[in-house]
């Protein structure tokens, strides 16, 4: 049993200063204490270094903000993911904001390339470049891995065929989503269980229901994505894109215990932990809950 932290201080998916330090956090609350003391040995090589890419010449692209310099990072993401799965260890991608999805997932399935993604978020961060309305790249990385965005920036990330495609993800706790990735969910018939669903269904059944439409005999590699604006802001306020009527402290916790219960993750990510927005015991309670989903979905149990 063996873990690798990835963490990553950036920022350049979205607009707000402070989501870099979100790994920091995390680990300065006894992360990795936490994750040893369910039994893993567990890598933690400091905090991502993404050298020289601030000297980067980066002006948009069409709107997208940072477009070489969010390549040029996941890209790097990608490749230490790669390697310590291909390790055999459980890369525990530590955010930073949700653009390094790009990165995490694309380095998830190139060393198991059957591997499924389980995506918790309120938003569908399935915006292209034709449909972003914002052009912060952290809101379009499912787009580029499902190679429905190309450019040639991207070009490391594989696009004909790309390395995810429809049926191998799956979505729970959407509440915002664009008119254009409603369009996109439709069109490609992407499976998502929003809040609507978790309210109808209770959250038992919908983890079931997510699992059955990507991993029907549970035995695939899941990869799974938590930005914890899936919480209810009440639960995780300090991210940037909060959203009213989210997941609930235990819906969360749910989530990643039964995940766990399936004994197929691979790959973890917890992103959008922003500690400089909100007061002091609000940015406590969001890296607290960022570090019991992990310990969760490594298989804390209750009793
Ligand atoms: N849909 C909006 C956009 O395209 C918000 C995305 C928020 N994404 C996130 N990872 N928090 O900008
Ligand atoms: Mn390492
Ligand atoms: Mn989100
Ligand atoms: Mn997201």
């Amino acid at each position: 049993k063996s873990v690798a932290i990835v963490g990553c201080p950036f920022s350049g998916g979205q607009p707000k200063a402070g989501v870099d330090q979100g790994p920091i956090h995390l680990v300065q609350a006894g992360l990795i204490d936490q994750i040893e003391g369910l039994g893993y040995e567990v890598t933690f090589d400091g905090h991502h270094q993404f050298e020289d890419v601030s000297a980067l010449a980066d002006p948009p692209i069409g709107i997208l903000k940072n477009p070489r310099l969010v390549s040029k990072v996941s890209k790097a993401v990608s490749e230490v993911v790669k390697q310590h799965a291909s390790n055999g260890k459980i890369p525990v991608t530590i955010g930073g904001d949700h653009s390094l999805a790009m990165g995490t997932i694309s380095g998830t399935l190139s060393q198991y390339p059957e591997a499924v993604v389980v995506w918790i978020d309120a938003h569908a961060d399935l915006n292209t470049i034709e449909t972003t309305t914002t052009g912060n790249i952290h809101g379009m990385p499912v787009a580029f891995l499902l190679g429905l965005s190309t450019l040639p920036e991207y070009s490391w990330l594989p696009s004909s065929p790309p390395l995810l495609t429809p049926s191998k993800i799956v979505y729970i706790g959407l509440r915002d989503v664009d008119a254009g990735e409603k369009a996109l969910l439709r069109e490609h018939g992407i499976r998502a269980f929003s809040m609507h669903e978790v309210d109808r269904y209770g959250i038992g059944k919908v983890v079931d229901m997510a699992l059955d439409t990507v991993n029907p005999a549970r035995d695939k590699p899941v990869h799974l994505s938590f930005d914890v604006d899936a919480l209810d802001p009440s639960v995780a306020p300090s991210t940037g894109t909060p959203v009213r009527g989210g997941l609930t402290f235990r819906e969360g916790h749910y989530i990643c215990e039964a995940i766990h219960e399936t004994g197929c993750l691979v790959a973890l990510d917890i992103m959008e932990v922003n500690p400089s927005l909100a007061d002091a015991a609000s940015v406590a309670q969001t890296v607290a809950v960022g570090c019991s989903l992990v310990r969760s979905a490594l298989g804390e149990t209750l009793l």
